[in-house]
């Protein structure tokens, strides 16, 4: 087996820094393919594995919001040839299991991943991102992990399809089924609430109200979409959502959808409280495992009808949306150019993990994209 020798940026323990190494990336065995990568963007998941957040299988390669073009392929792979430009994601469906066999694919749970193990100079075994390991020069994934799409489009842009923002926005259009005619709301306007907002839009939903705590976010959220802005920290959100959504439609009483995507239960019971009779609340943000709705009646469950969901990864198919989503954005009509704050160096991802922490004293970054 010959191998590639490149740099990566790896995470070796709880909380140290990140630090930029040379790896070994395999060639591709197979059903994988070997991706030379352009861009990838810094999500907030990465900065949670630093932490420890997610499991202890350090080493970490991180990086997984990434395009690029395909290098190699193994052997057996059809869907993919060398030369395609590809978003990276980390649904490769499986075709086997319950999820799949019942017709939503979006849900299964037996997702492909490479099965070779990119490593360390000294040959220990890297534990690659959801799968992806996408802040490097080239890595290995499955080839059901690359999305071709349109080659004319910015890598540092459609990138961000393959988590954040296709995350957001799928978490309004698949998980709620926003349409026309509906009114929505979103709390938290970071890259996946503001991705919601311009799903949102897309959709043609009206009003689309915009709740953050940061009014830097509320002015990014309003540029992607956003009707309404709210700042719930100088307002009670909930009586402002019902107050709007009663001026725009005769007798209602909140919006027909609200988003979560904090992560935090008093914003979960915003949203729930926010919502209309028989209207949906979709959860995005992710919660810490310690975290409790306390005091919610279940009358209140009951008797408001509606739907209660969780949205992962926006209930996305990356093989239907992502070629969708680039056609959109390459048509003008969702701008991603917009998600990306800054182009930044393989070296400066630490330096983002920083900004993330103080975004809301400095400028507001939906995200810094590393650009290869
Ligand atoms: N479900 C998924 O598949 C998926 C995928 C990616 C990210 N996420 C999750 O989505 C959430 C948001 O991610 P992000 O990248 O946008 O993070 P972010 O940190 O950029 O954004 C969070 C936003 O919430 C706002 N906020 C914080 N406290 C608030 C409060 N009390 N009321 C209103 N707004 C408040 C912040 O000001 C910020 O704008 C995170 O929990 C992340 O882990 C989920
Ligand atoms: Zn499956
Ligand atoms: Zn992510």
């Amino acid at each position: 087996m010959s191998a590639h020798t490149v740099k990566g940026v790896v995470a070796r323990g709880k909380g140290q820094p990140v630090e930029l190494v040379t790896i070994h990336v395999p060639d591709p065995g197979p059903g994988e393919a070997l991706v030379q990568v352009q861009a990838c963007g810094v999500c907030h998941t990465d900065l949670h594995y630093r932490e420890g957040g997610i499991n202890d299988d350090f080493p970490f390669l991180l990086g997984h919001e990434a395009a690029g073009v395909v290098e190699a392929v193994g052997e057996g792979v059809t869907t993919v040839a060398p030369g395609d430009f590809v978003v990276l994601n980390w649904r490769a469906v499986c075709g086997n299991c319950r999820a799949c066999d019942r017709g939503e694919p979006w849900y299964c749970f037996a997702t492909h991943n490479a099965t070779q193990k990119m490593t360390l100079e000294d040959g220990t075994e890297l534990s690659p991102a959801l799968g992806i390991g996408a802040f490097a020069e080239k890595t290995l994934v499955a080839a059901g992990q690359c999305t071709k799409v349109d080659p004319s489009a910015r890598a540092a842009a459609v990138g961000l399809l393959g988590c954040g923002v296709m995350a957001g926005l799928g978490a309004a259009i698949n998980t709620g089924a926003v349409t026309r005619g509906k009114s929505v709301a979103v709390i938290g306007c970071g890259g996946v609430g503001v991705a919601a907002v311009a799903g949102s839009a897309l959709a043609g939903a009206s009003p689309i109200i915009a709740v953050d705590i940061d009014p830097k976010k509320l002015e990014a959220a309003q540029r992607m979409g956003a009707t309404h802005t709210i700042d719930s920290s100088q307002v009670d959100p909930v009586e402002e959502i019902k107050r709007i959504c009663a001026e725009v439609y005769r007798g209602a009483d909140g919006a027909d959808v609200v988003v979560e995507a904090v992560g935090r239960p008093e914003t979960w019971k915003q949203a729930f409280y926010a919502r209309d009779l028989a209207g949906t609340v979709v959860l995005v943000g992710v919660p810490t495992p310690d975290m409790k709705v306390p005091d919610l009646p279940l009358i209140d469950v009951f008797g408001r009808g509606g739907s209660l969901k969780s949205s992962w990864y926006g209930d996305c198919l990356p093989s239907r949306d992502f070629p969708m989503l680039v056609d959109l954005y390459r048509q003008g009509r969702l701008d991603l150019d917009a998600f990306v704050s800054e182009e930044i160096g393989i070296g400066d991802v630490e330096a983002a993990f920083e900004k993330m922490h103080h975004a809301s004293d400095g400028q507001s970054v939906l995200r810094s994209v590393v650009v290869l």
